[in-house]
């Protein structure tokens, strides 16, 4: 794996976006988007609160900044700048990483009918889609949070023991950079399709980051136990 990695780094991010797009765009032509889009119109239910909003904003801009300087890192020898950039941005990504997962991560732990929802892939892998069940987040929600969460982990290890190198002057570990850039391949391939989730294949889910509102619709289709937890556990939404 290090002598792959060490050698054709930029071939292996270069295949992996390539085929993440290629397999996205099929599943868009094949399958399609949900039949229920998140409309402006009659948005009455809180999905996100401010504090979710921003806290995800943050994390979504420091990680693509974070991925860009590092894939430019891997196609040049970058200079200080860039590599002082994806330091930052770095921190600031685990930082934002390990307060939303104290803050919120109850939301994400697995229930019951998780296993129904994954049994058929929340009817993404069929042109009919149909609703299935899921809480505030569905199976594939929970799953994507807490491999994000894991490769955080382990980006932020193996990047404190580059850092390191780098400042003792000491010559960079292989193996430790083979893997610190095959997880940010994982996350980046994780987080291309949560994009592709979010703003392609569920038309207007994008709201939720803007006005953190959704619409009763959207919520019986997608998150049809969402309600009936709240009411369980008092929580209101
Ligand atoms: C890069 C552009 C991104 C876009 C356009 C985007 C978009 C969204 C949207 C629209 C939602 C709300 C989904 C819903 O209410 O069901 C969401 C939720 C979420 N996002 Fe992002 N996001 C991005 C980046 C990221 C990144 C980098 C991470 C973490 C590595 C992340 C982690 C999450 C999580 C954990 C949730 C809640 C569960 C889920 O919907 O999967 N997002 N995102």
């Amino acid at each position: 794996m290090v002598y792959v990695y060490s050698n054709f780094a930029y071939m292996i991010i270069t295949l992996a976006v390539a085929v993440t797009i290629i397999i996205t765009t099929l599943h868009y032509i094949v399958i399609g988007a949900s039949k229920v889009p998140l409309r402006a119109n009659n948005q009455v239910i809180q999905r996100f609160s401010l504090a979710e909003r921003v806290l995800h904003w943050i994390r979504m801009l420091s990680f693509i900044i974070v991925s860009a300087s590092g894939t430019y890192l891997i196609f040049r020898e970058g200079g200080k700048n860039i590599g002082m950039l994806h330091s930052i941005n770095g921190i600031l990504f685990l930082a934002m990483s390990l307060t939303i997962l104290i803050l919120w991560y109850k939301q994400y732990t697995f229930t019951e009918y998780d296993r129904d929802w994954l049994r058929y892939l929340g009817g993404y892998l069929s042109k009919e889609h149909g609703s299935h069940p899921a809480g505030k987040f569905n199976a594939g929600q929970k799953i994507f949070f807490w491999l994000t969460m894991v490769f955080t982990g382990i980006l932020s290890i193996t990047g404190s023991i580059l850092m390191k190198s780098k400042i003792s002057q000491v010559s960079v570990n292989e193996s430790v950079l083979a893997v610190h850039g095959i997880s940010a391949v994982f996350v980046i391939v994780l987080v291309m399709g949560h994009v592709y989730l979010s703003l392609v294949a569920n038309p207007g889910t994008w709201r939720v980051l803007v006005s953190g509102k959704v619409t009763k619709e959207w919520v019986d289709y997608h998150h049809p136990r969402w309600g009936i937890d709240s009411k369980k556990s008092k929580i209101k939404i």
